[in-house]
C-alpha cells in the first residue's frame, strides 16, 4: 500500500473503544474526510488495539488503508488485526452497497516519533507486547484479551475498574516496574484500582498501585472536587444531577444539604449558583475532611456551614429555616424526610428527594415519595415538581430525584 498522506480524498473509518477515543486522531480524520462510513464499533478481537484508524480510497472496489495505533508488527498481532479488519470490512457498506477493501495494508503507521497519535488503550497493548517480547512469560493471547478496556482518567491518576490486573494471569507480571510502565503508557503518574462502594457510609477502597499521595482532584463545570480516594467514594454517574444543582436559580436561599458527602451538591451550589448559605450534614468523618478541603479549595468557605454527626440528632439547629433541602441518600432516603420537612420555612420550601426508582415505572416511587411526606404533613400542599433520571443504579433500577413543592 502507498502511504496515505492527505486523508481528505478518502473515507476514513474511525474504529475505537466506545470510551477511549484519542480525539487528536479519529477526530481530525473524522473532520477531514469526505466521506464517514461508519465509527464506534466495539472492540471484536480479544488483544486488538483499541484504536485504529482505517483510510479507505472512495472508489468503489478500489482499496487502501492506513491502520495507526501499532507500533510493531509481529506475525501474531498481524493476524488479529487481520481478524479485527475483517470485521470491519464485512460491516462496512456504502452507497453503492458493500465496500470491499481488498488491499490488507498493515503498514508501520505510527513509529517512535509518531507516538502521541497512539491511545491509551494502545499504548497499554504496545507496553504489554513489548514486555511478553523481553520476558517471554504468559499466554500473550490471554493477557491482552485480560487487559482493562476502560478506566478514569483525571488530576495524574488513572483508576482502574475492579479487579484489572487481579487475576492470576498477572502474577508473575505485576511488579513495580510493570505498573510503572502501565502508568508510562496511560500517561499519568499514580494508577488506582477501584473498590467496591461499601457499608452504610458507602465507603470505597480504591487502592493505590503506583505513584505516591492518594488526595485527588476532580474539576467539574469549574467546580474542584477534592476526595482521599482510597476512602471516599465519587460517582461519576451523578455529572448532570451536579451540573443542575450548580445552574438552579437559589439567590438568597438557605439550603440544607442533609447527606454532603465531599459535596457534591453543596460545592456546585456554592460555585456555581451562588447560593447565600448552605448547612451541611455529614456523619463519616473522610468525607468531612474532604468536604472541608473542596470548600476551601473553591474559596467558598465562608458561606458553608459543615454540622458532623447523624442529622436525625441535631434538633433545633435544622429546624424551620430552609426554603431547600438536598436528601441524597441512596437507595432511599426515607429516614430523613422527617428532619428535612421540619427544617424548611414554616411556609414551606422544595425538597430534592434521591432514590431507587424502577426503571419502567419511575411513577410508582414518585407516589410512594408523595404519600410519604403526606404522612408526615398530611396538612400542607405536596407537589411533585418535576422528576429526572440521574443514573442508572442497577439492572432495571434507576438513580432519580424528585423535585418537591411543600406549601404549608
Ligand atoms: C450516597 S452519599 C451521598 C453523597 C452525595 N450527597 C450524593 O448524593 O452523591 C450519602 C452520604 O450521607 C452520609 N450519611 C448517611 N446517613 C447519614 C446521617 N444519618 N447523618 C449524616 N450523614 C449521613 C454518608 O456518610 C454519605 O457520605
Amino acid at each position: 500500500m502507498s502511504r496515505v498522506n492527505s486523508v481528505s480524498e478518502f473515507i476514513s473509518i474511525a474504529y475505537s473503544d466506545s470510551t477511549h477515543v484519542e480525539p487528536g486522531v479519529s477526530s481530525s480524520v473524522q473532520s477531514q474526510s469526505s466521506h464517514m462510513v461508519a465509527s464506534g464499533y466495539g472492540n471484536p478481537v480479544p488483544g486488538i488495539s483499541s484504536q485504529m484508524v482505517f483510510v479507505t480510497s472512495g472508489e468503489p472496489g478500489g482499496g487502501s488503508a492506513l491502520i495507526t495505533g501499532r507500533a510493531t508488527e509481529t506475525k501474531r498481532r498481524m493476524t488479529r488485526v487481520h481478524r479485527a479488519f475483517c470485521f470491519l470490512v464485512s460491516r462496512i457498506s456504502t452507497d453503492s452497497g458493500p465496500h470491499p477493501i481488498m488491499q490488507f495494508p498493515l503498514t508501520r503507521g505510527v513509529e517512535r516519533g509518531q507516538m502521541s497519535t497512539l491511545s491509551h488503550a494502545d499504548r497499554l497493548h504496545e507496553t504489554l507486547e513489548q514486555w511478553l517480547e523481553n520476558t517471554k512469560v504468559g499466554d500473550p493471547e490471554k493477557l491482552h484479551s485480560d487487559l482493562p478496556r476502560r478506566w478514569e482518567r483525571f488530576d495524574n491518576v488513572a483508576l482502574l475498574p475492579l479487579h484489572s490486573f487481579t487475576s492470576d494471569l498477572w502474577t508473575e507480571i505485576i511488579s513495580e516496574t510493570w505498573w510503572a510502565e502501565v502508568a508510562e503508557a496511560l500517561k499519568v503518574e499514580r494508577l488506582f484500582r477501584k473498590g467496591e462502594i461499601k457499608g452504610e457510609r458507602r465507603e470505597s477502597t480504591a487502592e493505590l498501585l503506583y505513584g505516591e499521595g492518594v488526595d485527588v482532584e476532580r474539576i467539574e463545570h469549574g467546580v474542584r472536587f477534592v476526595y482521599r480516594i482510597t476512602e471516599c467514594m465519587f460517582s461519576q454517574g451523578n455529572l448532570n444531577e451536579r451540573a443542575r444543582m450548580g445552574s438552579i436559580n437559589v439567590e438568597g436561599e438557605q439550603i440544607l444539604d442533609l447527606y454532603a458527602g465531599i459535596g457534591y451538591y453543596t460545592l456546585p451550589l456554592l460555585v456555581g449558583s451562588k447560593t447565600t448559605e448552605v448547612i451541611a450534614t455529614e456523619w463519616n468523618p473522610n468525607a468531612i475532611r474532604d468536604l472541608h478541603k473542596g470548600l476551601l479549595r473553591n474559596g467558598v468557605e465562608n458561606r458553608c456551614t459543615v454540622i458532623e454527626g447523624d442529622n436525625r440528632t441535631h434538633g433545633k439547629r435544622l429546624q424551620g429555616c430552609f426554603d431547600r433541602v438536598i436528601l441524597g441518600l441512596l437507595p432511599q432516603p426515607w429516614e430523613g424526610l422527617q428532619t428535612a420537612v421540619e427544617a424548611l420555612r414554616p411556609e414551606g420550601g422544595i425538597l430534592h428527594v434521591h432514590g431507587i426508582a424502577p426503571v419502567e415505572n419511575p411513577e410508582y416511587w414518585e407516589s410512594e415519595v408523595i404519600d410519604r411526606l403526606k404522612a408526615i404533613v398530611p396538612d400542607a400542599k405536596i407537589r411533585g415538581v418535576e422528576g429526572i433520571r440521574v443514573k442508572s443504579y442497577a439492572p432495571h433500577w434507576d438513580h432519580r430525584v424528585l423535585d418537591v413543592q411543600i406549601e404549608s
